[in-house]
């Protein structure tokens, strides 16, 4: 007998993972005797009461599949395009279409944007329960999110590939990687695949010190460097600009027309000397098949998931703290962010190991 209905979402960016979770949620709950349908292309399939069911043989070989089957989209149900309207809150809908379906949850898989957008549904009266998705591992209150792992070893063995043809063409390359407000993914891949500079949103850079870094190298005899440089890192002039313009200012400020690599990559070569190139990861980091690690991470909290469904606790995403699965209140998790604390153990680690952070530390 079916004890309960679920609606599920996936929201944001996608992500290595998303289909591991899917299934997590959705054969777990077939288990515990709870239904559970799918809405596409994020919170538009839910205002517009677009969904598909997740019986069994939906859920059967989605685990090792990149993407989600779902589809997804940026859109916020409080502001929603539509067309020559402008943008709608479409909130009513969302609640309309729930209470047609007679769904007892919302499941959002999603990054921080999802967190804040999942708190609102809540505030309209819908029971919402969360998971954290998304390479740049910035949610608040888990130790880490599902697609990071992923997007982490991508980035790697990008940067080990680099090496071989940056100390070939005796080159100083900077390899651009996502991560527009937290440097979780460059640093970890940084410090992962040995480069020589890692430059974070974190830690604003000097870049005569980057120059300095690029040519103590060289001076060693070390005729190329690798620059792992998180696509939203700053100079500290560029971080005294932003401060003083007003926010539309700020993406001129910081180069909306010129990519940052790009941008980096000429002031080296004219500092240094030494011929400069660019490779920039961009989507890639998002596509393909999740690391074993991923898909037991989406596993284990989209079967936790369904267990708090099954008890009734709404309200919450659920996180990774230390070896549990632990539900945290959305309440306290929407609108913050997890950036990378100055005094992690990898920045640590690196700096002993000689990475430059660009920065006097
Ligand atoms: O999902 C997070 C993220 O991948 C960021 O690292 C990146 O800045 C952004 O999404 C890119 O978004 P889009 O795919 O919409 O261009």
């Amino acid at each position: 007998m079916v004890k309960k209905f679920v609606g599920l979402l996936t929201s944001g960016g996608d992500c290595p993972g998303l289909n591991a979770a899917i299934r997590g949620v959705g054969k777990a709950a077939h288990s515990l005797d709870i239904q559970v349908i799918g809405y596409l292309d994020g919170f538009r399939g839910l205002v517009e009461n677009r969904f598909i069911r997740l019986d069994s043989s939906r859920l059967s070989g989605i685990l090792t599949l990149g993407g989600t089957i779902l589809g997804t989209s940026r859109d916020k149900p409080h502001k929603m395009p539509a067309g020559e309207l402008g943008t709608v809150d479409m909130r009513p809908f969302a609640v309309a279409n729930y209470e047609q379906q007679h769904l007892d949850c919302l499941v959002c898989l999603g990054g921080g944007g999802t967190q804040k957008n999942a708190r609102r549904l809540m505030k309209e009266g819908l029971n919402v329960i969360t998971l954290p998705k998304t390479i740049d591992n910035d949610v608040w209150g888990t130790d880490v999110t599902f697609g990071f792992d992923t997007a982490m070893a991508i980035a790697t063995e990008a940067i080990d590939r680099l090496h071989s043809t940056a100390e070939s063409h005796h080159r100083v390359i900077v390899v651009e990687i996502m991560g527009h407000n937290t440097g979780w993914l460059a640093l970890g891949a940084g410090v992962a695949g040995g480069a020589d500079v890692i430059l974070i949103p974190e830690i604003p850079y000097d870049i005569d010190v980057v120059a300095e870094a690029v040519l103590r190298r060289s001076y060693m005899g070390k005729r190329f460097s690798i620059v792992a440089l998180s696509e939203g890192a700053l100079s500290v002039d560029e971080v005294e600009q932003r401060d003083k313009a007003k926010k539309k200012a700020i993406s001129s400020t910081t180069g909306a027309t010129e990519s940052v690599s790009l941008r980096l990559a000429r002031r080296l070569e004219e500092m240094t000397r030494l011929e400069s190139r660019v490779t920039s990861l961009g989507h890639l980091q998002r596509g393909g098949t999740p690391t074993p690690a991923d898909r037991l991470l989406a596993t284990k909290l989209g079967t936790a998931c369904a267990r708090m469904i099954e008890a009734g606790q709404y309200g919450v995403m659920v996180a990774v703290q230390g070896d549990a699965c632990v539900p945290v209140s959305l309440k306290k998790v929407a609108g913050k962010r997890k950036t990378v604390p100055l005094d992690h153990a990898w920045i640590e680690a690196a700096r002993l190991v000689g990475t430059s952070f660009g920065d006097q530390g």
